[in-house]
């Protein structure tokens, strides 16, 4: 495969793609999500807003995959459902007016559940019928693939070939000890007086534990539905960035450019990929 790599974050795609393909050109809007991706995987995305891409651009490159995690908060339980009429969807539509002008022979695009039904689906499987792809329906959770957090996604799988699903993997998450790091870092407990006051409500893990609920990009400065807390003995802390790689599957030896801040981390994870689950997405193709 030889793909483009829209909304690129992290690189998550690029992780899951492993020597199925090569990315030809990544792109992501945002200059900490592009030092990060070039520091994982040794290449430049281009910090170019995708809602005014010329179709040229897109055609030059001669890919012939698109992997695609287009900003889900327009879809988000907790976000506005806007959907297509949000700003943010902005760039989705541009590329869905470009799709027929340089169709590609494969094209996976992710995102929340919210998505499946939504005005964004609707336009995507229009265009896609009108270039005669074959399209499969995919939701997957990494529960389902041994890690003990849940990440419900949709993944629309396209392609020029016939499609089948695969089956969803049943196997059994580890528990969460095994995703924590060798050190703790003290300074994610949190202090007694804001436990005090944000206790209520908070989901709450230990090491022992098999299931943790979704991390969001928020996870660095809200406490209620931004995702779990770890109990220890000496009290209760936030997963550290490089835990919550580890449970998203993303490489050992993940890192961050030294000047990013935690939250920034927490909010460039949240956006992130399940490595394992993309994978599977991917092994439709
Ligand atoms: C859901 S995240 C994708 C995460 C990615 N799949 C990963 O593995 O980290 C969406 C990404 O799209 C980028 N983005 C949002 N709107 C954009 C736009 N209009 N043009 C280019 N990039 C955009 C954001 O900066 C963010 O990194």
């Amino acid at each position: 495969m030889r793909v483009l790599e829209l909304f690129s974050g992290l690189g998550g795609w690029r992780c899951a793609l492993g020597d199925r393909g090569r990315v030809l050109a990544a792109y992501d809007v945002s200059e900490t999500a592009n030092a990060t991706y070039a520091l994982n995987h040794d290449f430049e995305p281009r910090a170019k807003e995708l809602a005014t891409l010329p179709a040229q651009d897109l055609a030059d490159l001669g890919a012939d995959t698109w992997l695609l995690s287009p900003p889900c908060q327009p879809f988000c339980r907790m976000g506005n459902h806007r959907g297509l009429s949000d700003l943010r969807s902005r760039a989705f539509r541009h590329l869905m007016d470009l799709l027929p002008q340089a169709p590609p022979d494969r094209l996976v695009v992710e995102n929340v559940t919210g998505f499946l039904g939504s005005d964004a689906h609707a336009l995507l499987t229009e265009r896609l019928r009108t270039l005669g792809m074959h399209q499969l329906d995919l939701q997957a959770c990494p529960s389902r693939f041994g890690r003990p957090n849940l990440r419900p996604r949709v993944f629309i799988v396209a392609s020029r070939k016939p499609l089948k699903p695969l089956p969803v993997p049943d196997l059994q998450p580890g528990p969460l000890a095994g995703f924590l790091d060798a050190e703790e870092d003290a300074r994610l407990y949190l202090l007694p007086e804001v436990l005090a006051r944000r206790h209520h409500g908070l989901d709450l893990v230990e090491p022992g534990d098999r299931r943790s609920t979704c991390f969001i990009g928020g996870y660095g400065r809200l406490f209620v539905g931004s995702g779990p807390f770890l109990k220890t003995d000496r009290g209760v802390r936030r997963f550290s960035p490089s835990e919550v790689a580890r449970l998203l599957g993303l490489p050992a030896g993940f890192r961050f450019p030294e000047s990013l801040s935690l939250e920034a981390r927490y909010r460039l994870l949240g956006n992130g990929l399940s490595i394992p689950v993309a994978a599977w997405a991917l092994d439709h193709l």
